[in-house]
C-alpha cells in the first residue's frame, strides 16, 4: 500500500520531540506524546493512511454497532452500554441490577462477596475493586479465576458461607474454569447446609438458559449480550462486584468517564485525537522500529491490576497476523505487554528498558494528586516517574559519562572505561499519561483510551481485533486431554509424543 510505504518512511526519520510539548487534554486525561516519534511530514502520512484504511467510516461502525468483528459476525459494540442514554434493553438490566444491589445494601446482606470468572470477566472488576476498596470496605471480596484448586480453597477459607454470594461471571456460560470454581462453591455452601445454595449464586452472562438449566434462578440472572466483546464486558451487568463492594457511583462513574472518551474519539480531529495518536506510536514502535513489546507502567499503587487488564486487552486483540481478506499480515503486529507499578518496576527491571540490547516503549501512567495525606511519598513517586521517563528520553552519551567520572574524581584511565558502562542510548519511546486524580470518572477514560487505540492500531494492521481463534483452540485440545485424563485412558487423541508421554504419565492421579 502506498499509504504504508510513505508512513514508514516518514516515521523512519521522525524523531522525538524534546524542545517541545506534544499532549492533548481527553475526557480529563492528558496523554503526553513528546516522547514519541513525530514530524509534520509523518503528520500528514499518518492522516492519509487512515483514510485509506477508512478510519471513518470503521469508527462509525464501531461506534454504531456495524459488524466490526466479521470472523463472529457480531457488533463490537461495547460504547452503548456506557453511553449517557443507553438503550431500554440495556437501561431496564442495569435498573434489575441496581434494585438487586439496592436490595442488598438496605438488609446489610452479603458480607462476603466471591466473584468467579476469568480473563475479561475477572481483570476489569479486579483492577477496579482494588482502585477504588482499597480502603476498608464493608464488604469482603475474594476473586477465583485459575482452574488450580488452591485459588477455589482459599478464597473459600475462613468466610460465612451463610453470608457469601457467589458471583458467577462468564458471558459464554461454558468457560471449564468458572464453572468448575462455580461447582465447588455450590458444593461448600450445601456442606454448610444453607438453605438454597443456588439463591446464593448470580449469573452475569450473555447466556442466560445457559445459567439457568446449571441452576441459577432467573431472578438472579443479568444479561448482557453476544455483541459485547468478553475482554470489553466490565462496562456490562459483569461491573455488578464493583457496585456490590465499593459502590454503584463507582460504577457510574466509570461509565461517564469512558463515554467521554468515546465522545473524544467520536469528534477530535486526528491530529490531537489521544486514542488515535497513541495508536500510531503503536503501529511505528512495533512495524518500523521493531520494538517487541510495550511495557506499562503505572505510577500508582492502586493500579497494579490495569497491566493485566491492558495485556488482555491488547494482547487478545492484536495478537493476529492475517488480514481481513485472510492473507498474511507482511509487518510485526500486537506487540507483548508487560509491566509492574513503579516504583517496584525500577528495582525490577527498568535497568533493561535503559541499557538492554532490545529497550521496549513504555507507557507512564501517574496521577498529578494523591488521594492520601503523605505528600513527600507522592512528590517521591512523581519525581521518580518524571526521571525515569527522562532517563530513557535524554539518554546519556558517552562525553556525558566521561565528564560526569572525571568530576566524581574518577582516575582519568578508570574514567574512560567506566564511561563506557554508563553510556545510556536514549530515544526510547514513551507515552506519559496524567490522571489529574484516581477518581471513577478517569479510570474509565483511561480505559476507553486503550480500547480505542487498540482498535485503531487493529484497523491499521487490517486485522480483526475483535476475535480470540488462538485461545479457542488451545480450549478445544485441553477439553480433548482432559478427557483422557479423566477416562484413564491411553492418549486417543492424535498427539506428538511428548504430549502423548506426558498424557499417559498423568492418566495414574
Ligand atoms: O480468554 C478467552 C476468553 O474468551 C476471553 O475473551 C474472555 O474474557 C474469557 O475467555 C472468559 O470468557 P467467559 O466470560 O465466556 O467465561
Amino acid at each position: 500500500m502506498p499509504e504504508w510505504q510513505a508512513f514508514s518512511t516518514a516515521a523512519s526519520s521522525a524523531d522525538v520531540c524534546l524542545k517541545s510539548v506534544r499532549s492533548f487534554p481527553a475526557a480529563g486525561l492528558h496523554v503526553d506524546v513528546s516522547g514519541q516519534r513525530y514530524s509534520p511530514e509523518l503528520e500528514s502520512a499518518a492522516e492519509q493512511l487512515l483514510s485509506a484504511r477508512n478510519f471513518t467510516a470503521a469508527r462509525e461502525a464501531l461506534l454504531t454497532g456495524g459488524i466490526c468483528n466479521p470472523t463472529e459476525d457480531r457488533a463490537a459494540w461495547h460504547t452503548a452500554l456506557r453511553a449517557p442514554a443507553p438503550n431500554a434493553e440495556i437501561t431496564a438490566e442495569r435498573e434489575r441490577l441496581n434494585d438487586f444491589i439496592r436490595n442488598a445494601d438496605a438488609s446489610r446482606r452479603w458480607r462476603n462477596i466471591v466473584h468467579i470468572g476469568i480473563g475479561g470477566s475477572d481483570w476489569g472488576v479486579r483492577l477496579s475493586v482494588n482502585a477504588f476498596g482499597y480502603r476498608k470496605v464493608w464488604r469482603n471480596v475474594r476473586f477465583v479465576a485459575n482452574i488450580d484448586g488452591h485459588a477455589i480453597e482459599g478464597a473459600l477459607a475462613d468466610l460465612n458461607p451463610h453470608d457469601t454470594l457467589i458471583v458467577v461471571a462468564s458471558k459464554s456460560f461454558t468457560t471449564v474454569e468458572t464453572l468448575e470454581n462455580a461447582k465447588r462453591a455450590i458444593e461448600w455452601l450445601q456442606a454448610a447446609n444453607v438453605p438454597d445454595p443456588y439463591e446464593q449464586v448470580v449469573a452475569i452472562t450473555a447466556r442466560v438458559e445457559t445459567a439457568k438449566k446449571w441452576g441459577v434462578p432467573e431472578s438472579n440472572i443479568f444479561k448482557f449480550w453476544d455483541w459485547v466483546g468478553g475482554r470489553f464486558s466490565l462496562w456490562s451487568t459483569v461491573n455488578l462486584t464493583i457496585a456490590m463492594v465499593v459502590s454503584s457511583d463507582v460504577v457510574a462513574g466509570m461509565l461517564a468517564g469512558a463515554a467521554a472518551m468515546d465522545t473524544h474519539f467520536a469528534e477530535t480531529p486526528l491530529h490531537s485525537n489521544a486514542p488515535v495518536q497513541m495508536a500510531l506510536s503503536g503501529v511505528i514502535n512495533r512495524s518500523v522500529l521493531g520494538y517487541g513489546s510495550l511495557n506499562i507502567a503505572p505510577y500508582d499503587f492502586r493500579l497494579g491490576n490495569i497491566v493485566s487488564y491492558i495485556q488482555q486487552l491488547d494482547m487478545e486483540s492484536l495478537g493476529k497476523s492475517v488480514d481481513l481478506n485472510g492473507e498474511p499480515v507482511s509487518v510485526a503486529t500486537g506487540p507483548a505487554v508487560w509491566g509492574m507499578p513503579g516504583t517496584d518496576a525500577q528495582h525490577t527491571f527498568f535497568q533493561w528498558l535503559h541499557q538492554g540490547s532490545d529497550g521496549a516503549p513504555v507507557d507512564f501512567i501517574v496521577c498529578q494528586h494523591a488521594d492520601h495525606k503523605w505528600r513527600s511519598h507522592h512528590q517521591t513517586l512523581l519525581a521518580h516517574c518524571l526521571a525515569q521517563r527522562e532517563a530513557l528520553l535524554r539518554g546519556k552519551n558517552y562525553g556525558q559519562a566521561l565528564q560526569e567520572c572525571l568530576d566524581s574524581g574518577v582516575e582519568p584511565g578508570r574514567a574512560e572505561w567506566l564511561a563506557k558502562h554508563r553510556v545510556h542510548k536514549g530515544g526510547r519511546p514513551n507515552t506519559l499519561i496524567v490522571l489529574p486524580r484516581l477518581t471513577p470518572y478517569t479510570l474509565g477514560a483511561l480505559l476507553a483510551l486503550y480500547e480505542h487505540k487498540v482498535f485503531v492500531q487493529g484497523l491499521i494492521w487490517g486485522i480483526n481485533p475483535f476475535d480470540q481463534w488462538g485461545v479457542e483452540y488451545g480450549k478445544v485440545l485441553a477439553a480433548g486431554i482432559l478427557n483422557e485424563l479423566q477416562h484413564s485412558q491411553a492418549a486417543q487423541v492424535k498427539h506428538d509424543a511428548s504430549t502423548a508421554y506426558w498424557v499417559n504419565q498423568f492418566t495414574d492421579l
